[in-house]
């Protein structure tokens, strides 16, 4: 077998906001990349995988506002909880950065002066927008209410209409206001800098790039051939903002930013860069040889500004241009669509916390992954018999299967005398390797592990013919036993050869059990030696618990009550059938009327941030989001109970009508609800309020 070169692979995937916590999209989105990653690092090849957080623009500065820290204290703080979610599901990022970060500043500085200098592309117009004048700055569309031109429906957004659907500019809107200040936005000019994409030499580099047969998936193709040869062809793209703004100065042009979408891809190049400086290794050497690929995973929503504006800024920049953008469908829940206000049921930390495994989701995920921009639904029952019946009931159980008897009876030998290249159980087996690992080099995850469980089904087959169990009855068919259970344990190690791509942590305990080294690709060929000696068993997984499932979607556990209702009444006292008289629960107050009730004004609030507050031991300092269209700095006094990440993207229940109260450490605009016991050395958990699944923010609680 000839060793071809191993291949220099430069993969990202796209840099979340530095806004929120991990959702579900974005874990899903990091498992489709980190298998690729894993695979082709299986393979020999060489793969720099890298991401980021995406720190710039408005929304981030205003949060950061709200939350009375500097944005640049608000994205650490982000930062500080992506770990938890990368190690909990095995994501192997080389190196995770910033796009404030400075290589990203010098970085974007200067692909900038090359589009301006050497491309002339640079160009500026003048340009009408609204402008709130108590915040004395320019209001993007998301920060604009007013009554729909259309339709007349009160407080719709900037952009569109959520009753008649129309679509407007925010200029249009009646009675606009600006949600930050609700001062009325006033119209004003400002010079803005553009990226000439009209020039006729960019349309024809990006039909020529984009439209390359070989490069994009199908259905992205259309989309940018539509966007390329529509009508109007490309527009130019204003790439400036005005200050205040968070994010990069524009060279000689003072009070000027980069709008975040020029930079944030260039943080991938950052995020390489500064990888490679902390390694000692030469980052332009890397990026100037023709042989490096780079690939870019991400969702569909944000396919333009990565099969033609980023592009377009690397090739006219002097820069390599990507050798593919692989774009993913969304995960929706149970056929549900997540909004990205609202996250979906399935909060990635709960699912770690309630204990299920990281290595059923990437399962899960990569079985319903191809290389299509479709979405993937995660549903609670299907992921159940998926993991249950294919990867427990047809691959793990193998090893269970073979393993203990090794270990018993042959001292944990294997007798692998029989595996030569003729066997024709093991040359099946082997023969996968090169459709499987096509398969998964373009992303066909699905197909991939469908074909890994037609073998599992084909090793079952021949458990069943062979049947350990009874051989291992009859002392005359020790060494037929011996055979069997080695046979099965190759096969179990050529599968999870075919699983590591998904299963890293899996494959690690097998190497432990199979008293191998980290297994490659090409260990496929290479059998355990005869005689080989391995461990002994110890479990490999365990099934999921359809409970499980309810826990992870917020269905609070009612296994107790049925059982109480029914529970044979001994004491007169527990008749009722009521939960038990506590006595140490507080008085209750004294009774009041329904208008008092609704003098206060509850409602379902979003935590966007959290951070602790520095010299207070009892407060969080919590962002909230009730749907005003501004967010809320509240403290509360749960630090000893929560850890600040465990409460970002949470809903919970804040009193908004609360006169603002000044404390040590700033206002606080409301207060949550949360629950605590009378006597607190007995529980001295504080347990806040978290709404159903379906609330939403702004919702009024009564
Ligand atoms: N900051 C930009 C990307 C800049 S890349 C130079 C951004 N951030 S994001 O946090 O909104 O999204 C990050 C990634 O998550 C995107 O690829 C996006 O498509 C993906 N997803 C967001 N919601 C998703 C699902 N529901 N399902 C799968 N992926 C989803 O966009
Ligand atoms: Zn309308």
């Amino acid at each position: 077998m000839s060793i071809p070169s191993p291949r220099k692979l430069f993969v990202t995937t796209a840099l979340p906001y530095a806004n929120g916590a991990f959702h579900i999209g974005h874990i899903m989105e990091y498992i489709q990349a980190d298998i690729w990653v894993r695979f082709q690092r299986m393979q020999g090849n060489e793969v720099n995988f890298v991401g980021a957080d995406d720190a710039h623009g408005a929304p981030i500065m205003i949060a950061a506002e709200k939350a009375n820290v500097t944005p640049q204290q608000f994205v650490a703080n982000i930062a500080a909880g992506r770990k938890q979610y990368l190690d909990g599901f095995h994501i192997a990022f080389d190196n995770w950065h910033s796009t404030d970060g400075e290589e990203n500043h010098e970085l974007s500085r200067e692909i900038y002066r090359r589009l301006r200098d050497d491309a002339g592309l640079i160009t500026t117009k003048t340009v009408e927008q609204f402008y709130d004048p108590v915040k004395e700055m320019f209001l993007p569309d998301r920060y604009i209410k007013g009554e729909c031109p259309k339709c007349g429906a009160k407080d719709q957004y900037g952009d569109s209409c959520e009753v008649c659907s129309a679509v407007y500019a925010a200029t249009e809107l009646i009675h606009p206001y600006s949600t930050l200040t609700g001062a009325t936005p006033v119209r004003k000019s400002s010079e803005h800098y553009f990226f000439r994409l009209s020039d006729p030499k960019c349309g024809a580099f990006l039909r020529e790039w984009a439209l390359d047969p070989k490069r994009l998936q199908p259905e992205v193709a259309n989309k940018a051939r539509e966007w390329l040869e529509g009508d109007n062809g490309l527009g130019d793209w204003d790439i400036s903002r005005d200050a205040p703004y968070f994010g990069i100065e524009i060279p000689d042009a003072p009070g000027k930013y980069f709008y975040v979408w020029l930079d944030a891809p260039i943080g991938y190049l950052a995020s390489l860069k500064n990888y490679f400086n902390k390694t000692g290794r030469d980052y332009d050497a890397f990026m100037a040889d023709p042989d490096t690929e780079q690939y870019h995973f991400i969702g569909k929503d944000i396919t333009y500004f990565h099969t033609l504006f980023w592009p377009a800024m690397l090739h006219f920049a002097g820069l390599k241009t990507p050798n593919n953008v692989f774009v993913h469908g969304f995960i929706t829940v149970s056929g549900e669509k997540m909004s990205k206000s609202r996250g979906t049921g399935i909060s990635p930390l709960r699912y770690l916390e309630i204990g299920m495994n990281p290595e059923w989701l990437r399962y899960y995920i990569a079985a319903k992954l191809s290389a299509k921009v479709e979405d993937v639904d995660f549903n609670p029952d299907d992921f159940v018999a998926r993991v249950n019946s294919d990867l427990i009931g047809k691959y793990i159980n193998i090893a269970s299967r073979a393993a203990g008897f090794i270990a018993k009876r042959f001292d944990g030998r294997v007798a692998t005398g029989w595996a030569t290249t003729s066997d024709p159980f093991l040359f099946r087996l082997r023969d996968a390797a090169e459709t499987i690992g096509t398969l998964y080099e373009n992303r066909e995850y699905g197909k991939a592990l469908r074909a890994v469980m037609e073998e599992a089904d084909a090793v079952n087959a021949y458990v069943d013919a062979n049947k350990p169990w009874e051989l291992a009855k009859d002392p005359a068919k020790e060494a037929a036993l011996q055979e069997v259970c080695s046979r099965l344990l190759e096969a179990f190690r050529i599968m999870t050869i075919y699983l590591k791509p998904v299963l890293p942590e899996l494959a690690r305990q097998v190497e432990a059990l199979l008293n191998i080294e980290a297994l490659a690709w090409g260990d496929v060929d290479r059998p355990l030696p005869d005689g080989h000696r391995v461990n002994a068993y110890t479990h490999l997984m365990t099934r999921v618990d359809p409970k499980m499932l309810d826990r992870l979607f917020d269905v609070p556990e009612t296994a107790g009550a049925p059982a109480a209702a029914v529970a044979p009444v001994t004491n007169g006292a527990a008749a009722a059938g009521a939960a038990p008289a506590q006595s140490d629960i507080e008085a209750i107050a004294p009774e009041i009327q329904i208008g008092d009730f609704s003098k206060v004004d509850l409602r379902i609030a979003k935590i966007v941030a959290c951070e602790a507050v520095e010299g207070s031991d009892k407060l969080l300092r919590l962002t909230l989001d009730a749907g005003e269209g501004r967010l809320r700095n509240v403290f509360s006094g749960i630090k000893s109970s929560y850890q600040p990440e465990q409460l970002v993207g949470k809903l919970t229940v804040l009193v908004a009508n609360l006169a603002p109260r000044k404390m040590k450490f700033g206002i606080s605009e409301g207060m949550v609800l949360a629950a605590s016991a009378a006597d607190e050395k007995a529980n001295p958990g504080i347990y806040i309020l978290n709404p159903w699944p379906g609330a939403q923010p702004g919702m009024r609680v009564s």
